[in-house]
């Protein structure tokens, strides 16, 4: 059978703290190293290439011009409007964005910083952070949200993307169905506790030993839409409620700014 052509990718970091390459790392289905070395050619990374500096522009700069309107550009970290704030190999990460994104047939915003903003966006939002789709506006762009998403969650969205050639179905906000479609609140291990009005009062109190509902706690399950509680972490191990902790709402728009993130009882 005739192997497919290995797709180039140029994957940028701004304003971010690497937890969503960290993620992406130990995807287990498929196995990040399977994307790496059958589907796709990761020609720029700050966290996964071996050239830095000088090589790793001219890297960046070679796909461009060899690949133009062929390769998949992933970001990461939200975009300072203040540019300033972030600057790359010279230039700042504003410019480094509308220059990669030119070429590039698609973009995915990996993470909610990119997505949404995220954690440097929150307020008082001193740099001015914002999404990669309130700059680019004329590129498809995917968000797969969350703080950091579920490894698998991307991986599977580049192996779509690989294997048919085309986008995921997305919703109105541009996240894969697939992966956005339900509330963390609709799988969630503790709803039946949920609908027989059963609550965790406290994260030590006898509820909690029984694994009641956190919506006390102040879980934003009901108002979030991730793979969490399909899916779950570290290949299918857990997930914050499981763990005991309410989700808070880390995929959403805002989260940071959307109210207390845990309330102590
Ligand atoms: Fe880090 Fe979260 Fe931003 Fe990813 S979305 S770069 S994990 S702060
Ligand atoms: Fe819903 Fe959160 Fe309660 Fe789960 S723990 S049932 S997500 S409110
Ligand atoms: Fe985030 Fe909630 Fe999942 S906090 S990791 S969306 S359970």
């Amino acid at each position: 059978m005739e192997k497919k052509r290995r797709v180039p990718v140029l994957w940028l970091q701004m304003q971010d703290c690497t937890g969503c390459s960290e993620s992406f790392i130990r995807s287990s289905h498929p196995k990040a190293g399977s994307v790496l070395l059958d589907m796709i050619s990761l020609e720029y990374s700050e966290l996964l290439s071996a050239a830095s500096g000088h090589q790793a522009e001219m890297a960046r700069k070679r796909v461009m011009k060899e690949h133009d309107g062929e390769y998949l550009l992933v970001v990461e970290g939200s975009i300072p409007r203040q540019e300033y704030c972030a600057t790359i190999g010279g230039v700042s990460a504003k410019e480094l964005l509308l220059e990669s994104a030119r070429g590039a047939k698609a973009i995915i915003a990996y993470g909610t910083c990119s997505s949404w903003g995220g954690i440097a966006g929150a307020k008082p939002n001193p740099t001015e952070a914002v999404s990669v789709a309130d700059l680019v506006t004329d590129k498809p762009v995917i968000r797969v949200p969350g703080c950091p998403p579920i490894g698998e969650v991307m991986t599977g969205v580049i192996a779509h993307m690989i294997t048919f050639d085309r986008l995921p179905e997305l919703d109105h906000l541009g996240r894969p169905k697939a992966f956005y479609r339900h509330r963390i609140h609709d799988k969630c291990n503790r709803r039946a506790y949920f609908d027989a009005g059963l609550f965790a009062e406290s994260f030590d109190d006898e509820g909690a030993k029984q694994g009641y509902c956190l919506y006390k706690l102040g879980c934003k399950g009901p108002t979030t839409y991730n793979s969490c509680a399909e899916m779950r972490w570290n290949g299918g191990v857990g997930f914050p409620i499981l763990s005991g902790n309410p989700c808070i709402g880390c995929s959403e728009k805002n989260f940071w700014d959307n109210g207390p993130l845990f309330v102590r009882r």
